[in-house]
């Protein structure tokens, strides 16, 4: 048989899948995949039951169900000042994945540099190696993951066309500064490049953490593609309902892709999803209080199984070093909890193409019910 396409023949499974399936194996708690073990709340689910009943089965218009896509401007603008077109401007993908993988096949070409932080949320790297990137990692150092200025800077030249971003950030629980957001999106406007900005846990921020579009530094909204989803806003990750918002120029690039990939969005989540949307401000404090008791009382239960989780400000997850309780590097430690102690993590060095900074910690994702973190912890704290 002839080969197949050569982008894909070094990809292997994803990390996600990999560690759930040991975590099955060795009737481990899984503590690796980003998703909630409880459901969203049920008036969501009789949100989407209603649209059904109401007739909203067939495919969806392209470019997302109008109403959603109004219902997105006037939050941008209501929430960040934001203004978008929800005719040419607002584009409704398949989660915030598809929205990635448009997103670049929209705008790089072969040998185009593309600029990712690492440690990246995996699907970027997988997407830029199919669209033949060259990809040019900036690592974020921890305990604070800050990027060193001179690396950063050294990254851009004329051939950047792209910068992602993740804020918050997936592993790590980081919230970029304006800061830092000012330094990136400066340079981004120097060489020139767009900027991806995914921003899935725009609403799972702590302790009065503000999250900052990207879209909202100086001039950045003309050159930025801002990602979100309801999956994680709403604790309903298998609705994959994602959007991207970007000027009409560049939605028109990233909506030729979606029409041939996905062509449209299933319709009744949509629907849900616009309704969910217009309860946002009486659900988003109960939602941030919900998990800011599950972070605080999981790194309190990590401290005192001997792990210095770094506690994130914003995401569902934290990472804690390990070398202090092993010899092993971070796939290692992963495997031995999995099997001595039943539960499942993540080794984030699946994360870097550049730093070794992975190998020394893990990630947790805390979005469980308490009785699936009590049991976990207690499971860290015993010896098996
Ligand atoms: C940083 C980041 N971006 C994108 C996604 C994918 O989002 P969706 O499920 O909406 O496709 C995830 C899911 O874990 C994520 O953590």
């Amino acid at each position: 048989m002839k080969t197949a396409n050569y982008s894909i023949l070094n990809f292997k499974e994803s990390i996600f899948a990999t560690m759930t399936k040991m975590a099955q194996k060795n009737a481990a708690i899984n503590l690796s995949q980003g998703f909630p073990d409880f459901d969203g709340p049920s008036w969501l689910m009789d949100l989407v039951t209603e649209a059904m009943a109401q007739g909203h089965n067939q495919y969806a218009p392209t470019h997302g169900v109008p109403e959603l896509r109004r219902t997105l401007a006037q939050l941008y603008k209501n929430i960040y000042g934001l203004e978008f077109d929800p005719v040419d401007e607002i584009t409704i993908t398949n989660g915030a994945t598809e929205a990635i993988f448009c997103t670049i096949m929209a705008l790089v070409n072969p040998q185009d540099e593309v600029i990712v932080l690492e440690p990246f949320y995996d699907s970027y790297v997988a997407t830029l190696n199919l669209a033949g990137a060259k990809i040019v990692p900036v690592t974020l150092y921890r305990n604070e993951f800050r990027w060193h200025v001179d690396e950063l800077a050294k990254a851009f030249s004329d051939k950047t066309k792209l910068v992602i971003l993740n804020n918050p950030h997936n592993p790590t629980g980081k919230v970029f500064t304006r800061e830092e957001l000012e330094a990136i999106v400066g340079l981004a406007e120097q060489f020139d490049a767009y900027l991806l900005s995914d921003e899935v846990y725009e609403f799972l921020t702590f302790d009065g953490a503000k999250h900052l579009p990207t879209a909202t530094i100086s001039k950045a909204l003309e050159r930025t593609i801002t990602i979100s989803s309801a999956g994680k806003t709403f604790g309903v990750t298998g609705w994959k309902i994602g959007w991207t918002l970007a000027r009409g120029q560049i939605s028109h690039h990233i909506r030729m892709v979606h029409q041939f990939n996905t062509f449209s969005v299933c319709t009744p989540m949509q629907w849900g999803v616009n309704q969910a949307l217009q309860r946002l401000d009486e659900y988003l404090p109960t939602f941030r209080s919900l998990y800011q008791e599950k972070r605080d009382f999981f790194c309190k239960g990590l401290t005192l199984a001997n792990y210095s989780p770094i506690i994130p400000q914003g995401t569902y997850f934290t990472v804690a070093p390990i070398g202090h309780l092993t010899g092993l590097h971070d796939v290692g430690h992963c495997m031995e909890l999995i099997e001595r102690k039943k539960v499942a993590a993540i080794p984030p060095s699946v994360f870097y193409l550049k730093s070794r900074e992975g190998q020394e910690y893990i990630r947790f994702c805390f979005a469980k019910k308490n009785e699936t973190l009590e049991k976990a912890l207690q499971n860290l704290k015993s010896r098996l």
